[in-house]
Protein backbone atom coordinates (compact mmCIF):
# COMPACT_ATOMS: atom_id res chain seq x y z
CA UNK A 1 0.00 0.00 0.00
CA UNK A 2 2.12 2.74 1.18
CA UNK A 3 5.53 2.31 0.07
CA UNK A 4 7.35 4.80 2.91
CA UNK A 5 5.64 2.53 5.67
CA UNK A 6 7.67 0.21 8.04
CA UNK A 7 6.31 -1.36 11.47
CA UNK A 8 7.98 -1.27 14.94
CA UNK A 9 6.61 -4.42 17.57
CA UNK A 10 7.44 -3.94 20.97
CA UNK A 11 8.07 -7.34 22.49
CA UNK A 12 10.46 -7.25 24.99
CA UNK A 13 8.29 -6.73 27.91
CA UNK A 14 8.72 -9.64 30.80
CA UNK A 15 5.23 -10.69 30.22
CA UNK A 16 5.59 -10.97 34.02
CA UNK A 17 1.75 -11.90 34.56
CA UNK A 18 1.63 -15.17 32.18
CA UNK A 19 3.85 -16.97 35.14
CA UNK A 20 5.41 -18.62 32.07
CA UNK A 21 8.92 -19.93 30.91
CA UNK A 22 7.83 -18.82 27.48
CA UNK A 23 7.78 -15.44 26.61
CA UNK A 24 4.74 -14.03 26.51
CA UNK A 25 4.53 -13.13 22.65
CA UNK A 26 5.17 -16.63 21.84
CA UNK A 27 2.34 -18.29 23.77
CA UNK A 28 -0.50 -19.27 21.10
CA UNK A 29 -4.03 -18.01 21.05
CA UNK A 30 -6.38 -19.76 18.68
CA UNK A 31 -3.82 -21.81 16.94
CA UNK A 32 -1.23 -18.91 16.49
CA UNK A 33 1.94 -17.16 18.24
CA UNK A 34 0.58 -13.41 19.97
CA UNK A 35 3.32 -11.94 17.87
CA UNK A 36 2.01 -13.64 14.88
CA UNK A 37 -0.99 -11.80 14.96
CA UNK A 38 0.74 -8.53 15.05
CA UNK A 39 3.47 -9.01 12.37
CA UNK A 40 0.89 -10.23 9.91
CA UNK A 41 -1.24 -6.61 10.31
CA UNK A 42 2.40 -5.14 9.25
CA UNK A 43 2.24 -7.53 6.57
CA UNK A 44 -0.94 -7.29 4.94
CA UNK A 45 0.06 -3.26 4.97
CA UNK A 46 2.91 -3.90 3.04
CA UNK A 47 5.64 -2.23 5.57
CA UNK A 48 8.81 -1.97 4.06
CA UNK A 49 9.94 -3.83 7.16
CA UNK A 50 9.16 -4.79 10.35
CA UNK A 51 11.72 -4.25 13.51
CA UNK A 52 11.02 -6.34 16.53
CA UNK A 53 12.50 -5.24 20.02
CA UNK A 54 13.05 -8.47 21.86
CA UNK A 55 14.53 -8.76 25.50
CA UNK A 56 12.60 -11.31 27.75
CA UNK A 57 13.50 -14.56 25.93
CA UNK A 58 15.05 -13.22 23.36
CA UNK A 59 16.67 -16.00 21.91
CA UNK A 60 13.52 -17.96 21.66
CA UNK A 61 11.79 -15.30 19.51
CA UNK A 62 14.04 -14.52 17.40
CA UNK A 63 14.49 -18.54 16.64
CA UNK A 64 10.68 -17.92 16.12
CA UNK A 65 11.10 -15.23 13.69
CA UNK A 66 13.32 -17.07 11.48
CA UNK A 67 10.13 -18.08 9.02
CA UNK A 68 9.58 -14.82 8.78
CA UNK A 69 11.21 -12.97 5.28
CA UNK A 70 10.55 -9.54 6.38
CA UNK A 71 11.46 -8.65 9.91
CA UNK A 72 14.51 -7.72 11.70
CA UNK A 73 15.04 -8.21 15.63
CA UNK A 74 16.41 -5.35 17.61
CA UNK A 75 17.55 -6.35 21.52
CA UNK A 76 16.65 -4.37 23.90
CA UNK A 77 18.80 -5.25 26.63
CA UNK A 78 17.29 -3.51 29.65
CA UNK A 79 13.89 -2.99 30.09
CA UNK A 80 13.40 0.82 30.43
CA UNK A 81 10.23 1.31 29.27
CA UNK A 82 8.41 1.60 26.04
CA UNK A 83 10.01 5.03 24.56
CA UNK A 84 13.50 3.52 25.28
CA UNK A 85 12.26 -0.29 23.81
CA UNK A 86 11.48 1.88 20.49
CA UNK A 87 14.91 4.18 20.75
CA UNK A 88 16.23 0.82 20.32
CA UNK A 89 15.40 0.20 16.49
CA UNK A 90 16.98 4.27 16.05
CA UNK A 91 20.27 2.87 14.84
CA UNK A 92 18.80 0.50 12.21
CA UNK A 93 16.08 2.85 11.24
CA UNK A 94 17.39 6.49 11.24
CA UNK A 95 18.19 6.37 7.13
CA UNK A 96 14.36 5.73 6.85
CA UNK A 97 11.72 7.70 5.57
CA UNK A 98 7.91 8.34 5.89
CA UNK A 99 5.66 6.67 8.42
CA UNK A 100 6.44 4.06 11.09
CA UNK A 101 3.66 2.18 12.88
CA UNK A 102 4.45 1.46 16.67
CA UNK A 103 2.15 -1.61 17.95
CA UNK A 104 2.70 -3.86 20.94
CA UNK A 105 2.95 -7.86 20.43
CA UNK A 106 0.53 -8.61 22.63
CA UNK A 107 -2.45 -7.10 21.10
CA UNK A 108 -3.67 -10.19 19.00
CA UNK A 109 -7.23 -8.83 18.21
CA UNK A 110 -6.20 -5.64 16.42
CA UNK A 111 -6.88 -5.40 12.44
CA UNK A 112 -5.15 -4.41 9.49
CA UNK A 113 -8.22 -2.70 8.09
CA UNK A 114 -8.41 -0.62 12.01
CA UNK A 115 -4.45 0.58 11.05
CA UNK A 116 -4.79 1.05 7.89
CA UNK A 117 -7.48 3.24 8.47
CA UNK A 118 -5.07 4.90 11.50
CA UNK A 119 -2.30 5.04 8.57
CA UNK A 120 -4.81 7.04 6.03
CA UNK A 121 -5.51 9.14 8.77
CA UNK A 122 -2.48 10.06 10.19
CA UNK A 123 -0.55 10.81 5.89
CA UNK A 124 -4.45 12.98 5.34
CA UNK A 125 -3.78 15.20 8.18
CA UNK A 126 -0.05 15.67 8.10
CA UNK A 127 0.28 14.70 11.56
CA UNK A 128 3.66 13.63 13.28
CA UNK A 129 1.79 11.60 15.54
CA UNK A 130 -1.40 9.88 15.32
CA UNK A 131 -2.47 7.54 18.59
CA UNK A 132 -4.89 5.18 18.04
CA UNK A 133 -7.00 5.55 20.48
CA UNK A 134 -10.77 4.48 21.88
CA UNK A 135 -13.33 5.05 23.96
CA UNK A 136 -14.16 2.47 27.08
CA UNK A 137 -16.33 1.84 29.25
CA UNK A 138 -13.76 1.51 31.80
CA UNK A 139 -10.69 2.91 31.30
CA UNK A 140 -8.84 2.07 34.31
CA UNK A 141 -5.14 0.93 33.55
CA UNK A 142 -5.47 2.62 30.41
CA UNK A 143 -2.89 5.85 29.62
CA UNK A 144 -5.68 8.56 28.87
CA UNK A 145 -5.68 11.08 26.08
CA UNK A 146 -5.78 14.33 26.95
CA UNK A 147 -6.73 17.30 24.37
CA UNK A 148 -7.00 20.83 24.69
CA UNK A 149 -9.66 23.63 24.40
CA UNK A 150 -10.17 23.09 21.21
CA UNK A 151 -10.13 19.05 21.37
CA UNK A 152 -6.34 18.57 20.23
CA UNK A 153 -4.36 16.26 21.60
CA UNK A 154 -1.69 17.52 24.15
CA UNK A 155 -0.58 14.49 25.83
CA UNK A 156 -1.45 11.10 27.39
CA UNK A 157 -1.65 10.56 30.95
CA UNK A 158 -0.80 7.09 32.41
CA UNK A 159 -3.35 5.96 35.34
CA UNK A 160 -0.44 6.24 37.89
CA UNK A 161 0.14 9.77 37.22
CA UNK A 162 -3.54 10.95 36.36
CA UNK A 163 -5.53 13.49 38.31
CA UNK A 164 -8.89 12.65 39.31
CA UNK A 165 -9.80 14.90 35.86
CA UNK A 166 -7.81 12.93 34.01
CA UNK A 167 -8.91 9.56 35.60
CA UNK A 168 -12.38 10.72 34.52
CA UNK A 169 -11.37 10.72 30.59
CA UNK A 170 -12.51 8.09 29.06
CA UNK A 171 -10.63 7.77 25.74
CA UNK A 172 -7.79 5.61 25.79
CA UNK A 173 -4.41 5.12 24.79
CA UNK A 174 -4.10 1.70 22.62
CA UNK A 175 -0.59 1.65 22.60
CA UNK A 176 -0.63 1.52 18.94
CA UNK A 177 0.56 4.92 17.31
CA UNK A 178 1.46 6.65 13.66
CA UNK A 179 4.71 8.76 13.81
CA UNK A 180 6.66 10.92 11.37
CA UNK A 181 10.16 9.27 10.97
CA UNK A 182 11.48 12.69 10.38
CA UNK A 183 10.44 14.17 14.10
CA UNK A 184 9.92 10.89 16.43
CA UNK A 185 13.66 10.37 16.89
CA UNK A 186 14.42 13.77 18.28
CA UNK A 187 11.04 13.87 20.41
CA UNK A 188 12.41 10.30 21.96
CA UNK A 189 15.55 11.68 22.43
CA UNK A 190 14.00 13.78 25.12
CA UNK A 191 11.78 11.28 27.17
CA UNK A 192 13.20 11.14 31.00
CA UNK A 193 11.85 8.62 33.14
CA UNK A 194 9.98 11.46 34.91
CA UNK A 195 7.40 9.04 36.81
CA UNK A 196 6.87 6.32 39.89
CA UNK A 197 8.19 3.41 37.70
CA UNK A 198 11.32 5.38 36.49
CA UNK A 199 10.73 4.28 33.20
CA UNK A 200 10.96 6.03 29.67
CA UNK A 201 7.43 6.29 28.39
CA UNK A 202 6.58 6.46 24.64
CA UNK A 203 3.65 8.06 25.42
CA UNK A 204 5.43 11.24 26.72
CA UNK A 205 6.56 12.03 22.98
CA UNK A 206 3.15 12.85 22.60
CA UNK A 207 3.66 15.95 24.90
CA UNK A 208 6.90 16.66 23.54
CA UNK A 209 6.11 16.50 20.28
CA UNK A 210 3.20 18.89 20.93
CA UNK A 211 5.20 21.68 22.84
CA UNK A 212 7.81 21.54 20.24
CA UNK A 213 5.33 22.49 17.68
CA UNK A 214 4.27 19.27 15.73
CA UNK A 215 1.03 17.95 14.68
CA UNK A 216 -0.29 15.57 17.48
CA UNK A 217 -3.46 14.11 17.26
CA UNK A 218 -5.73 10.68 17.95
CA UNK A 219 -8.01 8.45 15.84
CA UNK A 220 -10.77 6.97 17.80
CA UNK A 221 -11.91 3.13 16.72
CA UNK A 222 -15.17 2.24 18.66
CA UNK A 223 -14.48 -1.35 18.31
CA UNK A 224 -12.73 -1.64 22.14
CA UNK A 225 -12.07 -5.38 21.69
CA UNK A 226 -9.62 -4.34 18.77
CA UNK A 227 -6.98 -2.96 21.69
CA UNK A 228 -6.89 -5.71 24.45
CA UNK A 229 -3.83 -6.08 25.64
CA UNK A 230 -2.52 -10.13 26.77
CA UNK A 231 -1.08 -9.89 30.08
CA UNK A 232 -2.15 -12.72 31.53
CA UNK A 233 -3.94 -15.86 31.25
CA UNK A 234 -7.27 -15.07 31.27
CA UNK A 235 -6.80 -12.71 28.85
CA UNK A 236 -5.09 -14.90 26.38
CA UNK A 237 -8.48 -17.14 27.09
CA UNK A 238 -10.62 -13.80 26.34
CA UNK A 239 -8.35 -12.61 23.11
CA UNK A 240 -8.79 -16.91 22.13
CA UNK A 241 -12.70 -16.77 22.24
CA UNK A 242 -12.98 -13.49 20.39
CA UNK A 243 -10.98 -14.74 17.36
CA UNK A 244 -12.13 -18.05 17.36
CA UNK A 245 -15.60 -15.96 17.21
CA UNK A 246 -14.22 -13.73 13.91
CA UNK A 247 -13.67 -17.13 12.00
CA UNK A 248 -16.52 -18.75 12.79
CA UNK A 249 -18.94 -16.24 12.00
CA UNK A 250 -17.08 -15.81 8.48
CA UNK A 251 -17.27 -19.36 7.56
CA UNK A 252 -21.13 -19.06 8.63
CA UNK A 253 -21.77 -15.87 6.79
CA UNK A 254 -20.19 -17.89 3.52
CA UNK A 255 -22.62 -20.48 4.02
CA UNK A 256 -20.50 -23.60 6.14
CA UNK A 257 -23.26 -24.40 8.88
CA UNK A 258 -21.78 -25.23 12.46
CA UNK A 259 -24.43 -26.37 14.65
CA UNK A 260 -22.24 -25.64 18.18
CA UNK A 261 -20.02 -22.95 17.38
CA UNK A 262 -19.26 -22.78 21.59
CA UNK A 263 -17.61 -26.09 20.71
CA UNK A 264 -16.34 -25.87 17.43
CA UNK A 265 -12.45 -25.06 17.09
CA UNK A 266 -11.32 -23.54 14.26
CA UNK A 267 -7.44 -22.28 13.48
CA UNK A 268 -5.30 -21.80 11.19
CA UNK A 269 -5.60 -21.53 6.82
CA UNK A 270 -8.91 -23.22 6.85
CA UNK A 271 -11.24 -23.10 3.92
CA UNK A 272 -14.68 -24.69 4.20
CA UNK A 273 -16.89 -24.61 1.12
CA UNK A 274 -20.48 -23.99 1.60
CA UNK A 275 -23.43 -26.55 2.27
CA UNK A 276 -20.82 -28.30 4.79
CA UNK A 277 -22.20 -29.10 8.07
CA UNK A 278 -19.71 -28.96 11.23
CA UNK A 279 -21.08 -30.70 14.17
CA UNK A 280 -20.46 -30.07 17.51
CA UNK A 281 -17.17 -30.72 19.41
CA UNK A 282 -14.96 -30.75 16.39
CA UNK A 283 -11.18 -29.62 15.90
CA UNK A 284 -9.97 -28.59 12.17
CA UNK A 285 -6.20 -26.48 12.35
CA UNK A 286 -3.52 -25.94 10.52
CA UNK A 287 -3.98 -26.28 6.25
CA UNK A 288 -7.31 -27.98 5.98
CA UNK A 289 -9.44 -27.15 3.03
CA UNK A 290 -12.82 -29.29 3.03
CA UNK A 291 -15.73 -29.44 0.01
CA UNK A 292 -19.05 -29.24 0.00
CA UNK A 293 -21.44 -31.07 1.26
CA UNK A 294 -19.40 -32.71 4.00
CA UNK A 295 -20.89 -33.53 7.55
CA UNK A 296 -17.96 -33.36 9.75
CA UNK A 297 -18.25 -34.16 13.66
CA UNK A 298 -19.34 -34.86 16.04
CA UNK A 299 -16.12 -35.46 17.96
CA UNK A 300 -14.06 -35.09 15.15
CA UNK A 301 -10.38 -33.40 14.65
CA UNK A 302 -9.46 -32.53 11.56
CA UNK A 303 -5.53 -31.30 10.80
CA UNK A 304 -3.73 -30.10 8.28
CA UNK A 305 -5.85 -32.33 5.73
CA UNK A 306 -7.48 -31.99 2.41
CA UNK A 307 -11.22 -33.06 2.24
CA UNK A 308 -13.13 -33.10 -0.68
CA UNK A 309 -16.80 -32.93 -1.57
CA UNK A 310 -19.59 -34.90 0.34
CA UNK A 311 -17.29 -37.03 3.00
CA UNK A 312 -18.86 -37.96 6.29
CA UNK A 313 -16.58 -38.03 9.13
CA UNK A 314 -17.86 -39.05 12.79
CA UNK A 315 -16.10 -39.44 15.76
CA UNK A 316 -12.95 -39.87 14.56
CA UNK A 317 -9.00 -38.21 14.09
CA UNK A 318 -7.52 -37.11 10.70
CA UNK A 319 -3.82 -36.29 10.00
CA UNK A 320 -2.29 -34.89 6.90
CA UNK A 321 -4.29 -36.86 4.99
CA UNK A 322 -5.97 -36.70 1.37
CA UNK A 323 -10.03 -37.90 1.46
CA UNK A 324 -11.45 -37.84 -1.67
CA UNK A 325 -15.53 -37.30 -2.58
CA UNK A 326 -18.24 -39.46 -1.05
CA UNK A 327 -15.31 -41.20 1.56
CA UNK A 328 -17.69 -42.61 5.19
CA UNK A 329 -15.11 -42.22 7.96
CA UNK A 330 -16.34 -43.67 11.22
CA UNK A 331 -17.43 -43.43 13.73
CA UNK A 332 -13.69 -44.04 15.51
CA UNK A 333 -11.17 -44.20 12.81
CA UNK A 334 -7.49 -42.80 12.82
CA UNK A 335 -6.25 -41.48 9.17
CA UNK A 336 -2.85 -40.78 9.98
CA UNK A 337 -0.14 -39.04 7.63
CA UNK A 338 0.13 -39.53 3.81
CA UNK A 339 -3.24 -42.12 3.71
CA UNK A 340 -5.49 -41.00 0.83
CA UNK A 341 -8.70 -42.36 0.85
CA UNK A 342 -9.74 -42.41 -2.91
CA UNK A 343 -13.49 -41.82 -3.88
CA UNK A 344 -16.49 -43.53 -2.39
CA UNK A 345 -14.15 -45.15 0.58
CA UNK A 346 -15.34 -46.41 3.90
CA UNK A 347 -13.12 -46.81 7.24
CA UNK A 348 -14.80 -47.36 10.37
CA UNK A 349 -14.62 -48.80 13.85
CA UNK A 350 -11.57 -48.63 15.29
CA UNK A 351 -9.50 -48.75 12.01
CA UNK A 352 -6.15 -46.94 11.25
CA UNK A 353 -4.68 -45.97 7.88
CA UNK A 354 -1.35 -44.70 7.60
CA UNK A 355 0.61 -43.51 4.46
CA UNK A 356 -1.25 -45.92 2.48
CA UNK A 357 -3.69 -45.21 -0.60
CA UNK A 358 -7.05 -47.23 -0.31
CA UNK A 359 -8.62 -47.20 -3.90
CA UNK A 360 -11.83 -46.05 -4.82
CA UNK A 361 -14.90 -47.97 -3.16
CA UNK A 362 -12.25 -50.50 -1.25
CA UNK A 363 -13.53 -50.65 2.60
CA UNK A 364 -11.65 -51.12 5.74
CA UNK A 365 -14.82 -51.09 8.43
CA UNK A 366 -13.59 -52.78 11.93
CA UNK A 367 -10.75 -53.35 13.48
CA UNK A 368 -7.99 -52.93 10.74
CA UNK A 369 -4.26 -51.34 10.58
CA UNK A 370 -3.33 -50.46 7.12
CA UNK A 371 0.11 -49.21 7.27
CA UNK A 372 2.94 -48.43 4.18
CA UNK A 373 -0.13 -50.30 1.80
CA UNK A 374 -1.01 -49.73 -1.37
CA UNK A 375 -5.09 -51.19 -1.43
CA UNK A 376 -6.47 -51.51 -5.15
CA UNK A 377 -9.99 -50.79 -5.90
CA UNK A 378 -13.47 -52.22 -4.25
CA UNK A 379 -11.03 -54.20 -2.44
CA UNK A 380 -13.08 -55.59 0.92
CA UNK A 381 -11.05 -55.53 4.30
CA UNK A 382 -12.33 -58.30 6.69
CA UNK A 383 -12.38 -57.18 10.21
CA UNK A 384 -9.31 -57.27 12.69
CA UNK A 385 -6.99 -57.55 9.23
CA UNK A 386 -3.46 -55.95 9.86
CA UNK A 387 -0.93 -55.04 8.05
CA UNK A 388 2.22 -55.66 9.63
CA UNK A 389 4.42 -53.18 8.03
CA UNK A 390 7.40 -53.31 10.61
CA UNK A 391 10.14 -56.10 11.54
CA UNK A 392 11.57 -53.58 14.69
CA UNK A 393 13.86 -52.48 11.84
CA UNK A 394 12.58 -51.14 8.72
CA UNK A 395 8.72 -50.71 7.16
CA UNK A 396 7.47 -52.28 4.73
CA UNK A 397 5.16 -52.34 1.60
CA UNK A 398 1.49 -54.55 1.22
CA UNK A 399 0.12 -54.41 -1.72
CA UNK A 400 -3.17 -55.31 -2.31
CA UNK A 401 -4.43 -55.32 -6.19
CA UNK A 402 -8.10 -54.46 -7.50
CA UNK A 403 -11.46 -56.85 -5.99
CA UNK A 404 -9.27 -58.46 -3.18
CA UNK A 405 -11.38 -60.10 -0.21
CA UNK A 406 -9.54 -60.30 2.54
CA UNK A 407 -10.68 -62.40 4.70
CA UNK A 408 -11.36 -61.48 8.77
CA UNK A 409 -8.27 -61.69 10.95
CA UNK A 410 -5.85 -61.74 8.33
CA UNK A 411 -2.05 -60.94 8.49
CA UNK A 412 -0.45 -59.34 6.04
CA UNK A 413 3.32 -59.86 6.30
CA UNK A 414 4.65 -57.33 4.29
CA UNK A 415 6.40 -57.02 1.78
CA UNK A 416 3.93 -59.11 0.35
CA UNK A 417 1.69 -58.53 -3.09
CA UNK A 418 -1.07 -60.25 -3.56
CA UNK A 419 -2.66 -60.26 -7.17
CA UNK A 420 -5.96 -58.54 -8.10
CA UNK A 421 -9.15 -61.10 -7.44
CA UNK A 422 -7.89 -63.18 -5.01
CA UNK A 423 -9.07 -64.22 -2.02
CA UNK A 424 -8.00 -64.36 1.22
CA UNK A 425 -9.71 -66.63 3.77
CA UNK A 426 -10.05 -65.50 7.18
CA UNK A 427 -7.62 -66.18 10.02
CA UNK A 428 -4.59 -65.83 7.07
CA UNK A 429 -1.39 -65.14 7.81
CA UNK A 430 0.04 -64.01 4.32
CA UNK A 431 3.92 -64.34 4.07
CA UNK A 432 4.57 -64.67 0.46
CA UNK A 433 3.25 -63.07 -2.34
CA UNK A 434 0.38 -64.39 -4.30
CA UNK A 435 -0.95 -64.07 -7.68
CA UNK A 436 -4.21 -62.94 -9.48
CA UNK A 437 -7.80 -65.05 -8.83
CA UNK A 438 -6.34 -67.21 -6.51
CA UNK A 439 -8.04 -68.89 -3.10
CA UNK A 440 -5.24 -68.52 -0.69
CA UNK A 441 -5.28 -70.16 3.08
CA UNK A 442 -2.60 -69.59 5.47
CA UNK A 443 -3.63 -71.30 8.14
CA UNK A 444 -3.55 -74.84 10.09
CA UNK A 445 -6.23 -77.02 9.53
CA UNK A 446 -8.44 -77.73 12.54
CA UNK A 447 -8.54 -80.72 14.36
CA UNK A 448 -11.08 -82.27 16.32
CA UNK A 449 -10.18 -84.70 19.33
CA UNK A 450 -11.71 -86.80 22.13
CA UNK A 451 -11.64 -84.69 25.49
CA UNK A 452 -9.60 -86.52 27.73
CA UNK A 453 -11.85 -85.41 31.10
CA UNK A 454 -15.42 -84.85 29.69
CA UNK A 455 -16.03 -81.68 31.80
CA UNK A 456 -13.60 -79.67 31.08
CA UNK A 457 -10.34 -79.53 29.29
C1 LIG B 1 0.95 0.91 27.61
C2 LIG B 1 0.85 2.42 27.47
C3 LIG B 1 -0.57 2.86 27.85
C4 LIG B 1 -1.58 2.14 27.03
C5 LIG B 1 -1.38 0.65 27.13
C6 LIG B 1 -2.27 -0.07 26.13
C7 LIG B 1 3.10 3.22 28.01
C8 LIG B 1 3.94 3.92 29.01
N1 LIG B 1 1.82 3.05 28.34
O1 LIG B 1 0.78 0.58 28.98
O2 LIG B 1 -0.71 4.27 27.66
O3 LIG B 1 -2.87 2.50 27.41
O4 LIG B 1 -0.02 0.29 26.79
O5 LIG B 1 -2.23 -1.47 26.29
O6 LIG B 1 3.61 2.84 26.95
N2 LIG B 1 8.01 -2.89 26.39
C9 LIG B 1 9.28 -3.13 25.95
N3 LIG B 1 10.32 -2.74 26.71
C10 LIG B 1 10.16 -2.11 27.91
C11 LIG B 1 8.85 -1.89 28.36
C12 LIG B 1 7.79 -2.28 27.58
O7 LIG B 1 9.46 -3.71 24.87
O8 LIG B 1 11.17 -1.76 28.51
C13 LIG B 1 6.89 -3.31 25.56
C14 LIG B 1 6.04 -4.40 26.20
O9 LIG B 1 6.52 -5.69 25.80
C15 LIG B 1 4.67 -4.11 25.63
C16 LIG B 1 4.69 -2.60 25.37
O10 LIG B 1 6.02 -2.22 25.38
O11 LIG B 1 4.47 -4.80 24.40
C17 LIG B 1 3.87 -1.81 26.38
O12 LIG B 1 4.43 -1.98 27.67
P1 LIG B 1 3.53 -2.33 28.94
O13 LIG B 1 4.42 -2.35 30.13
O14 LIG B 1 2.69 -3.52 28.67
O15 LIG B 1 2.65 -1.00 29.02
P2 LIG B 1 1.19 -0.88 29.61
O16 LIG B 1 1.27 -0.71 31.06
O17 LIG B 1 0.31 -1.93 29.09
CA1 LIG C 1 0.42 -4.14 27.98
Amino acid sequence: MKTNLYGVILAAGNGTRMKSCLPKVLHKVCGKELISYVIDCCEALKVGKTYIVTGNGSEQVKQFLNKYGNVETVLQKERLGSAHAFLQAKSKMKKLTGNVIVMCGDTPLITSSTIKKLVDYHIKNKNDATILSGFVGNPFGYGRIVRDMSGNVSSIVEEKSANEKEKSINEINSGIYCFNLKTVWKALDKVKPNNSKKEYYLTDVISILNKDGFKTDAFAICKEEEILGVNDRAQLACAGKILKERILSELMINGVTIEDPSSTYIYGNVKIAQDTVIKPNTFIEGDVKIGTGCVIGPDTSVINSEIKNNVSIKYSYIDSAVIEDNVKIGPFSHIRPGAVLKQKVKVGNFSEVKKSVVGEGSKVNHLSYIGDALVGKDVNIGAGTITCNYDGVSKYKTVLGDNVFVGSNTNLVAPVNIGKNVLIAAGSTITENVVKNKLVIARSRQIIKEKKNKKRG
